[in-house]
C-alpha cells in the first residue's frame, strides 16, 4: 500500500470497508429482501458465535440497544440505576426514556469505569440496578460489580457499545458474563454498520421479549398487523446487517490492526512532554482499542493544542464530556463538582485520529503535530 501524501487530512476515525461488504450488500439488494430477511438472522447468529455466546439480538443503534435493555430489566419510574457520569450520553437517557433515574457515581482515576466502592457508597433504597460503561473499550470492575448487585439484589445491564473484542480481569469476553449486555457499529467501533447494534440476552425469554419489542410488539409467530404489547421499530436493516456479516469476518484482523496502531502511538508519545496514557489496567484486564485518548498536563491549553492541529490537517477532539452536566441532567439537579475524578478526566482528554488501516507514516505525523502543537 502506498503511503497518503503527508499533507492529506487525517480524520478521527474511519470504517474498513472492502470487497466483501460490497459484495454482501450486492446480495441483499439483488434478493429485494431489504428488511426482515435472512441475512439479518446470519448476523446474529454470526456475531453470537463470534462472541462465543448462545444468541444476540440486533437492534437499530446501540441506544435502541439500551432502551430495551432497560426495559427487559423492568427499571421505571421510582427506580435508580448506579452509572458512570463519564460515557457517552446514550448510556444515561436510556434511563430517561422510561422514566428511570440514572444515579451518577464517581469513577475509579485508574482504570475511568464505575468505581465500585463509589457504587456502593450511593446504593439506597430505590437502587434497582447498576449500569457499567466499558469505558474507550476499557472493561469495568464486572466481578466487583457483580458482587454487589448480587447481595443488594440488583439487576445489571452492561454498555459494551465501545468495547467489542475487551477482555476482563477473569478473562471473559466483555458481554460474556450472563448479564444482557449492548454492542453499537456507528462507523467509528471496533466494527460498522453505518448504524446498528446488538444486545446479549440474559436468557431465552428475555431474547424472545427484545425480538417482540423491537419489531413493533409481535411475537415470532404473529402477523403482520399482530401486536401482543407495546413495541417499537428497532429493527436493523437488512443492508446494515450484511456489512454487519462482512465485518464480522474481519473482526479480528481489524482488531489486531487496532491494537497495532496503538502501540505506535505508544512509541511515538513516548518522549512528547505533557502527553500520557489516559487509562491504565488494575489487573488483568485487556481493553480493545476504540479511540486513542491522550491525558495532557494540566498546564496545557486543550483547544488551542485541537486548533493548531486542525490546521496541520489532523483532527483531535475533548473526548468526552461528563453526562450530568448536560441541560437535561442539570435538572435533576446534578452540578459541576459532584464528580471530581470524572470531571478531571473530562478536561484534560484529547482523542487523536484512530482507525485500522491508519499507517505508520500518518501516526508518525500526528505525534509530531501534536508535539509542535503543546510548544
Ligand atoms: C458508551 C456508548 N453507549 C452507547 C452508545 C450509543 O450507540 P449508538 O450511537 O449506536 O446509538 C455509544 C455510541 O457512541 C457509546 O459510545
Amino acid at each position: 500500500m502506498a503511503a497518503p501524501p503527508q499533507t492529506e487530512p487525517i480524520p478521527l476515525a474511519k470504517p474498513e470497508i472492502g470487497a466483501r461488504e460490497e459484495e454482501l450488500i450486492l446480495e441483499v439488494l439483488r434478493s429485494g429482501r431489504l428488511s426482515l430477511g435472512p441475512v439479518g438472522e446470519r448476523f446474529e447468529r454470526d456475531f453470537a458465535a463470534w462472541l462465543g455466546v448462545d444468541d444476540a439480538v440486533s437492534a437499530s443503534s446501540g441506544t435502541t440497544a439500551l432502551h430495551l435493555g432497560v426495559r427487559a430489566l423492568g427499571w421505571g419510574p421510582g427506580d435508580e440505576v448506579l452509572t458512570s457520569p463519564f460515557s457517552f450520553v446514550a448510556s444515561a437517557n436510556c434511563l430517561l426514556y422510561e422514566g428511570a433515574r440514572p444515579a451518577f457515581c464517581d469513577i475509579d482515576p485508574v482504570t475511568l469505569n464505575l468505581d465500585p466502592a463509589a457504587v456502593e457508597a450511593a446504593i439506597g433504597e430505590r437502587s434497582a440496578g447498576i449500569l457499567p460503561i466499558h469505558i474507550f473499550g476499557f472493561p469495568a470492575a464486572m466481578p466487583e460489580l457483580e458482587a454487589i448487585a448480587d447481595r443488594r439484589g440488583l439487576g445489571i445491564l452492561e454498555d459494551a457499545c465501545e468495547a467489542l473484542g475487551a477482555v476482563d480481569s477473569e478473562g471473559r469476553r466483555v458481554g460474556t458474563r450472563g448479564n444482557l449486555a449492548t454492542f453499537a457499529f456507528y462507523a467509528n467501533k471496533q466494527m460498522a454498520t453505518g448504524e446498528g447494534g446488538m444486545i446479549v440476552p440474559s436468557d431465552p425469554a428475555v431474547a424472545a421479549r427484545l425480538r417482540s419489542e423491537r419489531n413493533q410488539g409481535r411475537a415470532a409467530d404473529m402477523g403482520w398487523l399482530d401486536h401482543g404489547g407495546l413495541g417499537f421499530n428497532y429493527r436493523l436493516s437488512d443492508l446494515a446487517a450484511a456489512l454487519g456479516v462482512a465485518q464480522v469476518e474481519r473482526l479480528d484482523a481489524m482488531l489486531a490492526r487496532r491494537a497495532a496502531v496503538a502501540s505506535l502511538y505508544e512509541q511515538g508519545l513516548a518522549e512528547v512532554e505533557g502527553v500520557s496514557a489516559l487509562i491504565a489496567a488494575r489487573g488483568k484486564e485487556r481493553r480493545s482499542w476504540f479511540i486513542y485518548p491522550v491525558r495532557l498536563a494540566a498546564e496545557i491549553d486543550r483547544d488551542a493544542v485541537i486548533a493548531r492541529l486542525g490546521k496541520r490537517g489532523v483532527a483531535a477532539k475533548a473526548y468526552l464530556p461528563c453526562i450530568h452536566l448536560f441541560p437535561h441532567l442539570r435538572e435533576l439537579g446534578y452540578r459541576e463538582g459532584q464528580f471530581p475524578v470524572a470531571e478531571a478526566a473530562t478536561a484534560c482528554s484529547l482523542a487523536l485520529p484512530f482507525f485500522p488501516a491508519m499507517a505508520e507514516s500518518q501516526v508518525a505525523r500526528v505525534c509530531e503535530a501534536l508535539a509542535e502543537s503543546l510548544r
